[in-house]
């Protein structure tokens, strides 16, 4: 099979400056939502019709496009739905049938396209409809006596005509074109209608004169065939999509604190009895093992979270690219930052206003309040005070600090890497280590304390 995706308009009451389609729907370019969904349904060719911001949508789709899945074709001046697939006809394969999709349509699920494809035949033209409340302005769908589509009439024809006007079922542009037979209607069309464009709709009539069906293919909902023409139904289709993903996550048996505020723009598993509270956002790869707990309020960017976890309020953890691993039972937050690569060993703790970068910590080890910890591998049960600082950065190289097993830091240290604080080192309060330590040795590494007798405060003149 073929697939078209129309993706040339210009959205102009998106008020922005990227091209319409390459705005996101779950943090995802919504024409790449719809080039999933076209991939997922077997497609062979698949041909992106661009025309407005053809530069950055090619650009945004372009590991698609190496995988020789995608091809593009330009439309340069937008002269209506049919003469878009046009141009994309001499990249088809003329002996198969072509769905046809818009870019701007992004929550078409692919169990309804299947039920659409499996209407299509050598000699139909299927087409996918909805019914609406309010047609708006939409195309209307004229129903012949034997239930077929007859024709599709467009707003701007229908307007004047009362009974037009009544219908409630609309073309949503979804359709499949019947191979052999559609280029040759496709370079028949005539712009003879008020708006002077192609319209892809005169295929119907088209089709029925040569005897092909026109059978009309019910979407079950709304939203499954919206288009986005501006941000306020950006917004309305981001909430359908994620309250979607809620609800699939619901039956799975993950506990959601209120469906309606949860965010997934990645993909998120999760074993039994994870309890997630609201307003929590999950980016990139996302695995949750079981018993795992999100306090509310945490962002989770490529993160795995072993069983029994606890990650509380306001954590902000994103892998950058490089996962973040959050052992069996460690505790992380509130207000903890976890930045790429960290690895937090079985029952560790980070906790608020602690900063930790490229970092494993072993089993047990705990950085409990406001602490850097960067380029550093941190030993089984090592405590962390408050305030301490690894200095991995001279402003030009990094360097690492390594803490062995059982060593303590007193609260406000700076640990100058690279450095190494031997197994079980004490480490005083306020020092600034710049040499190893020894093991098992108290280090203290900050001027004595002195206490002046009789020191007489200065006096105002
Ligand atoms: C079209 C249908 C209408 C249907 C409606 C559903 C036609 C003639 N009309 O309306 O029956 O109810 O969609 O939304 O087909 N596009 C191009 N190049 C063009 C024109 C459009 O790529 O020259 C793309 C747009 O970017 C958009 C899609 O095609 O993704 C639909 O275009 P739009 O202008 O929104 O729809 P209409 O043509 O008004």
């Amino acid at each position: 099979m073929n697939v078209v995706i129309l993706a040339a308009g210009k959205g102009t009451r998106m008020k922005s400056d990227l091209p319409k389609v390459l705005h996101a729907v779950a943090g995802k370019p919504m024409v790449e939502h719809v080039l999933q969904a076209a991939l997922q349904l077997g497609a062979t060719r698949v041909v992106a019709v661009l025309g407005h911001g053809a530069e950055r949508v090619q650009d945004a789709l372009k590991a698609y496009a190496q995988d020789g899945k995608l091809s593009f074709a330009m439309q340069t001046e937008q002269l209506g739905t049919g003469h878009a697939v046009l141009q994309a006809l001499p990249a088809l394969n003329p002996a198969e049938p072509t769905l046809v999709m818009y870019g701007d349509v992004p929550l078409t699920s692919v169990d309804t396209l299947k039920r659409l494809l499996a209407a299509a035949a050598k000699d139909a033209l299927p087409v996918l409809t909805v019914e609406l409340a309010d047609a708006g302005q939409y195309g209307r769908i004229v129903r012949s006596a034997d239930g077929q589509i007859e024709r599709i009439v467009e707003f701007t024809e229908a307007r004047n005509d009362a009974a037009l006007m009544q219908l409630r079922e609309i073309n949503t542009g979804i359709m499949v074109l019947p191979p052999e037979r559609a280029g040759h209607w496709l370079r028949a069309l005539k712009p003879a209608n008020a708006k002077g464009e192609f319209y892809l709709t005169d295929l119907v009539e088209m089709a029925r004169r040569d005897g092909f069906k026109t059978p009309a293919v019910l979407a079950p909902n709304e939203a499954e065939v919206e288009g986005v023409h501006s941000k306020v139904e950006l917004a309305r289709v981001e909430r359908v999509y994620q309250l979607r993903q809620a609800h699939a996550l619901l039956t799975q048996g993950v506990e959601l604190a209120d469906p309606a505020r949860f965010d997934l723009r990645g993909e998120l598993t999760c074993e039994a009895d994870v309890r997630i509270d609201i307003n929590c956002i999950f980016e990139g790869r996302v695995h949750l093992g079981a018993g795992v707990q999100v306090g509310p309020g945490c962002v989770l960017k490529d993160v795995r979270v072993d069983a029994g976890a606890v990650i509380k309020a306001y954590t902000f953890a994103d892998g950058e690219g490089e996962t973040i691993e959050i052992g069996p039972s460690a505790q992380v937050g509130p207000f903890a930052r976890l930045r790429s690569a960290t690895k937090l060993g079985a029952k560790s703790r980070v906790g608020n206003f602690v900063e930790v970068k490229k970092s494993s910590f072993a089993e047990g080890a705990k950085a409990n309040h406001l602490a850097y910890v960067g380029d550093a591998q941190v030993g089984a049960r090592v405590n962390i005070g408050a305030g301490c600082i690894t200095a991995n950065y001279d402003g030009v190289n990094k360097f690492k600090t390594t803490i062995e097993d059982d060593a303590f830091i007193g609260s406000n240290s700076v640990l100058v890497a690279p450095v190494t604080i031997a197994q079980g080192s004490f480490v005083a309060a306020g020092s600034a280590i710049n040499k190893n330590t020894e093991a098992e040795a108290l280090t203290i590494a900050r001027a004595k304390q002195q206490t002046l007798k009789g020191w007489k405060r200065p006096k105002k003149a």
